[in-house]
């Protein structure tokens, strides 16, 4: 007999991805394409009713045990459902107080608790832990769009998560190993990966379709009564693992420490406890800084700063292509568009627009250690470096 949890994953697989589509293409269809009121209604209601009936053996069952993947994909399984629950307005964090989904949030939160993660999906369950049957991983809908930004997201966290490997065994090489020079010649390639396949997704994504029909499923909803915000791409430990191992972004600013504890729980254990392996490294920068003094001429030096030097330029240049191309196309210029009385809850987390892209902002400027008068950033540090390289 097949488990409740098999029964659920091959619902998400077929039935919920189909009436997800055709709402999409319903709500497409009209002149203002934010609009889901009175739209499809009775798909919705089937919606919901197939998914919370598949759910209901599954809150009885409670936490079966059946090993990390199979639970923590039975947690996003139904996170897709909450999420499309919220996405089609049959839920609304804003006029209520609590989910009216008791069943469901007390099966996310007993799943969540046991593993150490939010109870809620997250990106991870649409990435870098999102099975594929017979060569299609989990989605909300079949659209073309959506194919290609789960795509590229994963393959781009796959870059960061080589990148953030490769500079994580620094630390116990020490800087002027000679493995260190291939450990940054991996982590520069890996991080050049991250930009073609980024400018490769802003050249192949439809900014329509991603903003009408792929981003409202990112949105904030309640499970029981605490209300969690959006997913979004940057939920996994190797992009802050980088910033920390280089040093361009301290666990000590105030600013970067909020936004690591903001997002510990949406990141899955392991990448928690790599984070928190980050945490205690010193950072690259520094150990190359101190070196100037006594090791400016050594041949090592020469080779590893200048590399270590490409690696946060190249790091920098990600960060920059995703505020100023993808954030600045497929989210900014869309919101523009949008009529007034949609603008509430346009951000995945929460935030009004501007405060979000400010904070946005301020992370590309620590990781491009661009000068600032508002705050500290790595850009004297670096700058040392390249002078002791006499470049
Ligand atoms: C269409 C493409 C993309 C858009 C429009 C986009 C937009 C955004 C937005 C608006 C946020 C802020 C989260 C929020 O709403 O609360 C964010 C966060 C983030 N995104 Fe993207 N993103 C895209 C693709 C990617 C890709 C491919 C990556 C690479 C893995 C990525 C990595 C991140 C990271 C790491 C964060 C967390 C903040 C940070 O540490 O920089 N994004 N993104």
């Amino acid at each position: 007999m097949a488990l409740a949890s098999d029964n659920l994953d091959g619902w998400i697989r077929s039935s919920f991805r189909a009436m997800n589509t055709e709402l999409e293409e319903l709500y497409f269809a009209q002149e203002d394409r934010a609009n889901v009121d009175g739209v499809g209604e009775g798909i919705k209601k089937t919606l919901a009713d197939e998914g919370l009936a598949l759910v209901r053996p599954l809150v009885a069952e409670g936490n079966t045990n059946e090993g990390f993947e199979r639970t923590f994909a039975t947690l996003g399984n139904l996170g897709l459902l909450f999420a499309a629950l919220r996405r089609h307005e049959l839920t609304n964090p804003a006029r209520e107080q609590k989910s009216p989904f008791d069943d469901a949030s007390a099966l996310g939160m007993h799943i969540a608790a046991s593993l150490g993660v939010v109870p809620r999906f997250a990106n991870v369950h649409l990435n870098h832990h999102n099975r594929a049957v017979d060569g299609a991983p989990k989605s909300f809908t079949t659209l073309i769009d959506e194919k290609i930004f789960n795509d590229y997201n994963t393959f781009s966290i796959l870059c960061y998560q080589r990148a953030g490997d490769a500079l994580a065994r620094i630390p116990a090489l020490g800087i002027s190993n000679p493995a260190a020079t291939l450990l940054l010649n991996d982590a520069r390639a890996a991080l050049d990966d991250v930009f073609k396949y980024n400018e490769i997704l802003f050249n192949k994504l439809n900014p329509d379709r991603f903003f009408y029909s792929v981003r409202p499923y990112f949105k904030p909803y309640r499970v029981g009564r605490q209300e969690y915000r959006g997913a979004n791409a940057g939920d996994f430990s190797a992009i802050n693992e980088i910033d920390l191992l280089l040093g361009v972004c301290r666990g000590n600013d105030p600013y970067y420490a909020q936004l690591l504890v903001d997002k510990m729980l949406y990141m899955t254990p392991e990448d928690q406890a790599c984070l928190r392996m980050a945490l205690t490294y010193k950072p690259l920068l520094d150990e190359f800084v101190e070196a100037i003094d006594r090791s400016a001429k050594s041949e090592w030096f020469k080779v590893n700063a200048a590399l270590f030097l490409d690696v946060c330029a190249a790091h920098g240049r990600a960060a920059a292509q995703h505020h100023d191309k993808l954030v600045d196309t497929f989210i900014v210029k869309k919101t523009h568009e949008l009529e007034q009385r949609h603008m509430a809850q346009i951000t995945a987390s929460g935030p009004p627009l501007h405060v979000l892209i400010k904070a946005l902002e301020k992370l590309r400027d620590l990781r491009g250690a661009r000068p600032s008068d508002e705050f500290e950033t790595a850009a004297g540090k670096i700058d040392a470096v390249r002078r002791a390289l006499g470049a």
